[in-house]
């Protein structure tokens, strides 16, 4: 049976339209995660598929069921918001038991299920404390425990780590996708900006851009083949670089002209029909590398040199004279700011978008 279907659902709040027809379906047991910049919607999509938002218009289902008029308490969802609001004054296990007290669960069950949560998430030696008396991480993992505790078909998060630390987002991250692993039944619908969390939990991602989806699917499909310029430079950080140019010759392989006046060869097909016409180029800031013959993609000059270590960034002033190309090369590189230098890329890994902003396909 499928998890979850969105059918062409629409969100406005009086005048304002803040999502414009969502088409989704969600498999059963199934790890989604929404990205999108600011704004776009994902928290408002995520509230409605809670039920703690109308929907203007379309139709919500799950486990074959139209959700549109069922209340919160009947959906069988638990949600995990930013701010995990822990009563304060009970204690952890209190906590995790409020809502099963609530529902009138016996004593026996009640403790079951707190104490598997418990040992899901690690929180076994803190059950007696107060929420004061936690780290950040743990009491979003006591938030977390109290959402496991109602059993949920579906699991939403929004944005659960952002309050976190570098570390404990990582760390906590990984308890998420060891949860995803133990409840495997369950649907999970997950809220990031964080691309490490979106690439690493997913099964598939929701692309969503001023309350549409531009694009869904597995990871490294979006990575790879962006049907989109926004989805090109949404995904993957640095972003992708993009170069206005023009289409020169069409076919098995298409030549480009870059502004500067350099051709480039892709390996993408297009139509006769394309001469002529306007495209943007993309070249991912890792794809790129040090040319070491005479064959390289363009020149330029360094301008600023990041050596993080495992990486290094160069900012390189090439063919579009405004903005640098960002470079991504492994490891310390031996790179000085000033220094002219050719780069070249694998012929597969270029992309190309027409002027509607549609990738032509490889
Ligand atoms: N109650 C409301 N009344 C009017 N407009 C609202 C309301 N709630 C949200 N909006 C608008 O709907 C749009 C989508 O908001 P939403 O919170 O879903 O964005 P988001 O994608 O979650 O953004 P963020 O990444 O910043 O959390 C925004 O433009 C927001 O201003
Ligand atoms: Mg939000």
């Amino acid at each position: 049976m499928t998890g979850l279907v969105l059918k062409d659902i629409r969100k406005s709040y009086g005048h304002v339209k803040v999502l414009h027809g969502i088409d989704l379906e969600i498999k059963e047991g199934e790890f989604i995660v929404f990205v999108g910049p600011s704004g776009c919607g994902k928290s408002t999509l995520l509230r409605m598929i809670a039920g703690l938002e109308d929907i203007t218009s379309g139709e919500m289902y799950i486990d074959g069921q139209l959700v549109n008029d069922v209340p919160p308490s009947k959906r069988g969802i638990a949600m995990v918001f930013q701010s995990y609001a822990l009563y304060p004054h009970m204690t952890v296990y209190d906590n995790m038991a409020f809502g099963m007290r609530i529902a009138g669960e016996s004593k026996d069950e009640i403790d079951r299920r707190v104490r598997s949560a418990a040992n899901i998430l690690q929180l076994g030696p803190y059950l007696d404390r107060l929420p004061k008396a936690l780290s950040g991480g743990q009491r979003q993992r006591v938030a977390i425990g109290r959402a496991i505790c109602r059993d949920p078909k579906v699991f939403l998060f929004d944005e659960p780590l952002s309050n976190l630390d570098a570390a404990l987002r990582v760390a906590t991250r990984i308890e998420i996708a060891k949860l995803n692993e133990q409840m495997a039944d369950t649907t999970m619908i997950y809220v990031t900006h964080d691309q490490v969390e979106a690439m690493t939990l997913a099964d598939r991602i929701v692309v969503l851009s001023a309350g549409k989806i531009e694009q869904v699917g597995p990871p490294l499909e979006l990575y790879e083949r962006p049907a989109n310029l926004f989805v090109a430079g949404f995904i993957g950080s640095p972003a992708m670089n993009i170069m206005p140019s023009t289409i020169i010759e069409t076919g098995a392989v298409t030549r480009i002209k870059l502004k500067d006046g350099s051709e480039v060869a892709v390996d993408i097909e297009t139509a006769a029909t394309e001469k002529g016409k306007t495209a943007s180029f993309g070249v991912r800031p890792e794809d790129l590398s040090v040319a070491t013959g005479d064959q390289f993609l363009f020149e330029g000059t360094v301008s600023i040199v990041e050596a993080l270590g495992e990486v290094t960034l160069l900012y390189v002033m090439g063919p579009v004279e405004e903005e640098p190309i960002v470079v991504k090369l492994p490891g310390i590189v031996d790179v000085k700011k000033g220094q002219t230098v050719r780069f070249s890329a694998d012929k597969t890994k270029l992309h190309l978008f027409d002027a509607a902003g549609q990738t032509y396909r490889h």
